[in-house]
């Protein structure tokens, strides 16, 4: 068991369901959360376990070299689930560099900084990469994504992360640093920020706005619900193979529009709204540039050699998030307000 671990972008969507896991199921693990609060990062998704005794926020920067190597001094860390990247790609597409700072440069330095504090010793070490379905690029109607499908990345936050599953890769057949890689599909769920898909258009049903559906609304996502992202993370990270890439994924395949309509069926019930009222919000816009049409895929490895599967059926996990957004929407006000960032502003400053 790995008694102290680094989790990066532990304040960001996924990060935060991760945290919480290993902060709760792992009571003798300290678990450090290294995040720099950019817009995607909130300290209220963490509020639940902000004081367990188990449990450090660093605020900073993974592309500061200096702080991730002091923190490693001070913790003497067994362990890194590396979650911390910008992962919008449509802020890819306004602002590629961005995504090569944090994406690449970020993850090489703390690759860089893991293998220099572990490199006398790389037993029982583990520097785990979270990753994206993405960079396997697109598939066309039939088909679906393995270990072995070539990269093919057509994003600028799909070439980043290609890039940095490539460092990871190339630190481990290099120095031998112990790593595992997982690549995910699109995970929706409680804390999901207001700018991808599925918790936009739940805050524009309340608000009574267009849900602006891309092009036709073909394309193809495969959803697996967050909290079945962080088990199968967790059964990676003490069960997986050195080296080895795992594909996670929820046979769930939905094109945009059909998973539109089943929200709004849903919301208009729980709203108690007339039949067909939110689907009357939907506003086919201007296609994204260079869309993917279509993400599967294939989890037979995980399953398989790891035994891991997901819980929950997918009308279920909608109707759970629709639910919490219900239910948190002082949360999805601050978000959408940016009153969280102006906290931030006052509490820390620039350190
Ligand atoms: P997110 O945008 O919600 O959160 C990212 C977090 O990283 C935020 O808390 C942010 O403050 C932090 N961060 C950004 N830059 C940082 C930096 N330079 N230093 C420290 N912290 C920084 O992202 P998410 O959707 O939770 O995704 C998390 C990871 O999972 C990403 O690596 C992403 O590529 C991957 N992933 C996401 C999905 C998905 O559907 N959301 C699917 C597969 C894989
Ligand atoms: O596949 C995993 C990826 O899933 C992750 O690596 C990314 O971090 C995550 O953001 C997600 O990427 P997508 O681009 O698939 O997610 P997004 O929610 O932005 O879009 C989902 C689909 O919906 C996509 O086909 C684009 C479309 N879309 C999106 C938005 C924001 C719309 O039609 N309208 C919208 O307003």
């Amino acid at each position: 068991m790995k008694k102290n671990i680094l989790i990066t972008g532990g304040a960001g969507f996924i990060g935060s369901h991760l945290t919480r896991l290993f902060v709760t199921k792992y009571p003798e693990c300290h678990i450090v959360n290294l995040d720099k609060l950019t817009y995607a990062g909130n300290l209220e998704n963490l509020r639940d376990i902000e004081h367990a005794p188990n449990y450090t926020f660093v605020k900073g920067d993974i592309e500061n070299m200096e702080q991730v190597r002091s923190l490693f001094a001070q913790y003497q860390f067994d362990g890194v689930l590396h979650c911390a990247a910008e992962s919008h790609v449509d802020r890819s597409i306004s602002d590629p560099l961005a995504f090569v700072k944090t994406n690449v440069l970020g993850t090489v330095t703390v690759l860089t900084v893991a293998k220099d504090a572990w490199k006398d010793n790389f037993d029982g070490k583990l520097f785990y990469h979270i990753s994206t379905d993405e960079v396997y690029g697109s598939l066309g109607a039939e088909g679906f994504f393995t270990e072995e499908t070539s990269y093919d990345p057509r994003s600028p936050y799909s070439a980043s992360k290609a890039s940095s599953d490539h460092f990871v890769r190339a630190f481990y057949h290099t120095y031998h640093l112990p790593v595992i890689i997982s690549n995910c599909s699109n995970n929706y769920g409680p804390y999901h920020f207001p700018e991808k898909l599925i918790p936009l258009c739940i805050h524009n049903i309340i608000n009574n706005k267009p849900l602006p559906i891309y092009g036709k609304g073909e394309n193809v996502r495969d959803w697996l619900f967050v909290e079945d992202h962080v088990s199968a993370i967790d059964t990676i990270f003490h069960q997986g193979k050195i080296g080895e890439t795992y594909n996670i994924g929820g046979h769930n395949e939905w094109k945009n529009i059909d998973i539109i309509r089943e929200l709004c069926r849903q919301m208009d019930v729980k709203l108690d709204r007339e039949k067909d009222t939110s689907a009357k919000l939907i506003t086919f816009v201007k296609d994204r540039a260079g869309h993917d049409l279509r993400y599967a895929i294939d989890a037979t490895k995980l399953s398989k050699e790891l035994g891991w599967k997901p819980s929950l059926q997918f009308e279920e996990g909608l109707s759970k998030t629709i639910d919490w957004y219900l239910q948190n929407e002082d949360w999805l006000n601050d978000v959408t307000s940016g009153n969280y960032q102006k906290y931030y502003e006052k509490m820390y400053g620039d350190r």
